[in-house]
């Protein structure tokens, strides 16, 4: 099984599910797959740390810090406590400046890569929920990712989206990041009723062939409340679609990671 990885959530689009899917595929690691997870917020909006129960008192930094002071080191910033499943790094609203700030700065994307590189040991997978834009904070987390996970919503903008995100995505790893590979695409906010979400669904089987889950997740209010009590869909509510949908995309995606699987 492939251990101390990084994982990237990818999609330019917004809206998509991103942040969603990095709450709840970080739990899921640290509650099934007893795995040590690190969840980094590169997103100016913070959404996902505002869905993670912290404790501001205890903060001592943020992805902001880590990309722009020299003298701050990951070990320094790391949000640690037992109340939560994994370690995180929060972001908040300076980051939308990211690109003013570091502009001129040397090697300015791969100051993530650079500054991960003495707490990576420690973790089985880093989990990284990206910005809907491909700023300096989204190339920091391609730079240091071995995988993307692309959620994308069952809509047809998106799938026009798609073929954008993944030549960028190339561009990446020709000119930064040999290693960087497309861990799959999936498709978020299924609609059953809806004729046009089953053709996006094939589309993107057609389109990314062995790169496509089988599994799609379905619309499910449930989703949207479980971040308001700062709770992944795990602990919220295991009765809904919400959980079985991205339960059964996480053991698709543990597969691919080479996890082992005890079939019911
Ligand atoms: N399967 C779903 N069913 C219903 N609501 C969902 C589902 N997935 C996500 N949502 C909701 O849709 C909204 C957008 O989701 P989310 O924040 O995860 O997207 P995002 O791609 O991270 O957005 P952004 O690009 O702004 O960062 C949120 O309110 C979220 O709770
Ligand atoms: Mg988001």
């Amino acid at each position: 099984m492939e251990r101390n990885k990084v994982i990237s959530i990818v999609n330019q689009k917004g809206g998509v599910g991103k942040t969603t899917t990095a709450l709840n595929m970080a739990s899921w690691l640290s509650i099934y797959a007893k795995s040590k997870v690190l969840l980094i917020d590169t997103d100016g909006q913070a959404n996902l740390t505002a869905c993670v129960n912290i404790d501001k008192n205890k903060i001592k930094g943020s992805t902001y810090d880590l990309l722009t002071n020299d003298n701050i080191k990951a070990e320094d910033i790391i949000y640690k406590d037992n109340s939560i499943l994994f370690d995180m790094i929060i972001s908040d609203e300076r980051l939308n400046n990211i690109d003013l700030i570091l502009n001129g700065v040397l090697a300015r994307e791969r100051q993530l890569s650079r500054k991960l590189e003495s707490v990576i040991s420690k973790y089985d997978y880093i989990i990284i929920d990206c910005s809907p834009s491909l700023n300096l904070a989204t190339i920091n987390a391609l730079v240091t990712s071995d995988y993307i996970l692309i959620p994308v919503q069952a809509d047809y903008l998106s799938i026009r989206g798609t073929a954008k995100l993944l030549e960028s995505i190339n561009k990446v790893k020709e000119q930064l990041n040999p290693k960087l590979d497309v861990l799959g695409v999936f498709v978020t906010m299924y609609d059953n009723r809806k004729i046009n979400d089953k053709n996006i669904y094939e589309t993107i089987q057609e389109q990314f062939k062995e790169k496509a889950f089988n599994t799609f997740i379905r619309e499910n209010v449930r989703l949207k409340e479980s971040p308001i009590e700062k709770k992944s869909i795990y602990e919220y509510d295991k009765n809904c679609n919400g959980f079985i949908d991205y339960y059964n995309l996480m053991i698709e995606i543990w597969k691919r990671l080479g996890g082992q699987v005890n079939d019911k």
